[in-house]
């Protein structure tokens, strides 16, 4: 998606050969214009597959899933994190461990707001080791819904996430894949940008 990938080159940074910064657009603030393009795109690609509910992670996850979902004309439920969980009979809940901030946190979200019949699909900002895509999927299991596939904003390819999820049959759709952050530049998968 060239609007997206000249935003990266132009207000993203390079933290290390692992990190990229998005924070004007994405993590930190929105520009509502280019999320609107996203949530565009994202409907464009998941048109035929009757899509009645995004299913996101807060907080990054909201806002493109919010235009896609308005794009689709479709439902949106975000699962929360917390640090640990009481009281979850009324949720479906799953561990979700990152390697990048080296904590666990615990994903919910509340039974009634997904049902069997929902088509799903899932929507995150980032996808690096993909545990935060698995914990979303294994809740829309739980809740025995049709798990689509996955609609990633920046797609980290030279990590294993991608990989992961293909081996497991899901279908990944990433708007930006990076195939690396090496000398303090992003390189895209297709450096082709009109
Ligand atoms: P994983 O889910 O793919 O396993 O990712 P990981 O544990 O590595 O990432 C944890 C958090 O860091 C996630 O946000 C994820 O979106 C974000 N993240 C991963 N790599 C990058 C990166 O290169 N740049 C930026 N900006 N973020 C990255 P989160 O903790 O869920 O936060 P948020 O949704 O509240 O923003
Ligand atoms: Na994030
Ligand atoms: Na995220």
């Amino acid at each position: 998606m060239d609007v997206l990938k000249k935003t990266i080159l132009s207000e993203g940074k390079v933290i290390n050969e692992g990190v990229l910064k998005v924070d004007s657009f994405l993590n930190h603030a929105i520009k509502p214009s280019l999320m609107k393009e996203i949530g565009e795109e994202f409907a464009m690609l998941f048109k035929s597959n009757n899509i009645t509910k995004i299913v996101t992670l807060e907080s990054s996850g909201i806002a493109p899933s919010l235009m896609t979902a308005l794009s689709l004309d479709c439902d949106l439920v975000f699962a929360r994190k917390r640090k640990s969980l009481t009281m979850t009979d009324h949720l479906y809940s799953a561990s979700v461990h990152s390697y990048t901030k080296q904590v666990t946190n615990e994903i919910a979200v509340s039974k009634e707001l997904i049902s069997p019949e929902d088509n799903i699909l899932i929507i995150d900002d980032f996808l690096a080791n993909g545990q935060a895509a698995l914990g979303l999927a294994d809740l829309v299991h739980q809740a025995n819904a049709t798990l689509i596939g996955f609609g990633i904003v920046i797609e980290k390819s030279f990590q294993p996430g991608r990989q992961i999820l293909e081996d497991k049959g899901y279908r990944v759709e990433s708007l930006a894949r990076i195939a690396n952050l090496s000398n303090g530049t992003v390189s895209f998968e297709d450096a082709t940008i009109k």
